[in-house]
């Protein structure tokens, strides 16, 4: 199963929870290819069985007058075409400094079923990290959630 993590990061933390994610594929032996969404373009999702997308929250606690999705992956997400990703699998985390990172996931989800692509895992993780507005790199993840992500990236590559 070909998989790519797309993901927006300011601090860092964002970048650590793809990583941790990656760590668990890799007891399926699926090892994601991991990308800013600055570094691709949507054509590049085509050569993906399995996509998952990461924003830190930002204004989440504000949705869903504003999406909480960081500006650039959600400009991403939105320039994909409705109905592209059609039989592929999806799923999304999100990271925050206190609250809101649960709005931002179902507001990464609504984007991905836009695009026609099937949610494996609903709701995806809300993990906490970072200081608030991101201004300095923060305190890193709890174990807990450190394992609450690795346990989320096998399970969702588990032969079903
Ligand atoms: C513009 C902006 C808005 C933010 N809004 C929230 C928020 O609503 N709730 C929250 O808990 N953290 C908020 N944060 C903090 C980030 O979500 C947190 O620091 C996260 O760990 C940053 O991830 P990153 O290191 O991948 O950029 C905000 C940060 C920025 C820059």
């Amino acid at each position: 199963m070909k998989t790519i993590i797309v993901y927006y990061s300011k601090t860092g933390h964002t970048q650590d929870a793809a990583g941790d994610i990656a760590a668990g594929m890799k007891k399926n032996q699926i090892t994601p290819d991991i990308r800013n969404c600055r570094e691709i373009k949507f054509r590049d999702l085509s050569d993906y069985d399995l996509i998952l997308v990461g924003s830190p929250c930002h204004a989440g606690s504000t949705a869903p007058l504003l999406s909480g999705i960081a500006r650039p992956l959600e400009r991403f997400l939105k320039s994909i075409p409705p109905g592209l990703l059609r039989d592929k699998k999806a799923a999304a985390f999100s990271v925050h400094a206190g609250l809101g990172a649960k709005n931002t996931v179902a507001s990464l989800e609504k984007l991905l079923k836009r695009t026609g692509a099937v949610l494996v895992s609903s709701p995806g993780p809300a993990v906490r990290a970072g200081a608030p507005l991101s201004l300095w790199r923060g305190p890193d993840y709890s174990p807990g959630d450190r394992d609450k992500l690795q346990r989320f990236g096998s399970e969702i590559t588990r032969k079903r």
